[in-house]
């Protein structure tokens, strides 16, 4: 029932009389106060006016009850919001082996434990400031076009933080956002696929929303960076959350129906690699050239000094002045 309650409150920014809840979900009045008492224990603020009823102020940072409601769409069915867990793709990976779960459910954690970057890095979870997000979906797609879901995702998170941060986020190949020269997200997609079929896929983003730079170890400091330190200002998890899930619906949509090309272009049109001299460092090994494009694959086109062009699928770029 408090979803039910929740419904009702976030469909409309006006009072919603006690009479009208309690007719509307078939409930006595008494029931009525009870849960929003329950609601207000969960965080949320809930207004409450004799003769006028109550009303939403606000949300708590995180929450499953006002999430799913306000993404609407068809492709995420369901979300989980743990207190910390090791990896929300870990979770998400033994769920799926474990007993099975509905591709379209999302979990979301306020703290990771041992969250996982790209290259088996550590990616810094702190608690009560950041995004730790896995989606776990069974694409249409064949095997070899699974890297199209970390493109989807880098696009998705990008448009995403520059709309609800106001701010000039960029992907830097492959897969990390960034604020001019700093990191502020990155994406982990790890997938269960047979040679010509994907079983399923969880695409994990890490979005450093809320942390001021002490908040970072101090070697990350002079590379990593938050939306709150781009936007000037604390940005609410929950704002990012529903619009990254419905971005990625979009794109995801795109994909499907239409192919690589568009999102490709929206990649191109983002990326802030393109174009530059890099280094890329390929486990002991490092080459240099421009970035020239990426391919229907989403590798790095790189033309090297010879003129010589060469298609990267992984490694670690620095940019060169
Ligand atoms: C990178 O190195 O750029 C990728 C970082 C991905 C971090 C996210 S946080 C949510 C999900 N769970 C993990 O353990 N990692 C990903």
């Amino acid at each position: 029932m408090p979803e039910s309650i929740l419904n009702l409150l976030t469909s409309c920014d006006a009072f919603v009389s006690g009479q009208e809840i309690s007719t509307r979900l078939g409930v006595t009045r008494a029931a009525v106060w009870k849960k929003i008492s329950g609601l207000r224990q969960k965080g949320f603020v809930i207004e409450a006016v004799p003769s006028k009823g109550y009303r939403l102020i606000r949300a708590p940072d995180l929450a499953a009850d006002y999430l799913l409601p306000r993404v609407k769409g068809a492709l995420w069915k369901d979300i989980l919001v743990r207190d910390t867990v090791d990896s929300t793709n870990d979770l998400a990976i033994s769920l799926a082996a474990k007993e099975g779960i509905t591709p379209g459910t999302v979990i979301i954690a306020d703290r990771q434990k041992s969250g996982k970057g790209r290259l088996g890095r550590r990616w810094e979870s702190p608690g009560g400031k950041n995004i730790y997000m896995s989606m776990v979906i069974r694409p249409e797609l064949a095997p070899r076009d699974v890297t199209m879901l970390t493109v989807l995702a880098a696009v998705a998170g990008a448009r995403t933080i520059q709309k609800t941060g106001n701010i000039p986020v960029t992907i830097k190949w492959p897969n990390d956002l960034m604020l001019a020269d700093k990191k502020l997200g990155g994406i982990l997609t790890e997938v269960r696929a047979d040679p010509d079929r994907i079983n399923l896929a969880v695409i994990g983003i890490g979005i450093n929303v809320n942390m001021r730079p002490a908040d970072f170890p101090e070697e990350l400091r002079n590379i990593a960076t938050s939306v709150r330190s781009g936007a000037g200002h604390a940005v609410a998890r929950n704002d990012i959350i529903i619009e990254l899930l419905r971005e990625l619906e979009h794109w995801y949509g795109i994909l499907t129906k239409e192919g690589k090309k568009p999102l490709l272009h929206a990649w191109r049109k983002d990326s802030s690699t393109l174009g530059r001299k890099v280094r890329i460092a390929i486990g002991n090994t490092t080459m240099s050239g421009i970035a020239e494009d990426i391919d229907d694959n989403g590798m790095l086109q790189l033309k090297m000094h010879s003129g010589e062009l060469r298609n990267i699928s992984a490694g670690d770029i620095t940019f060169l002045r």
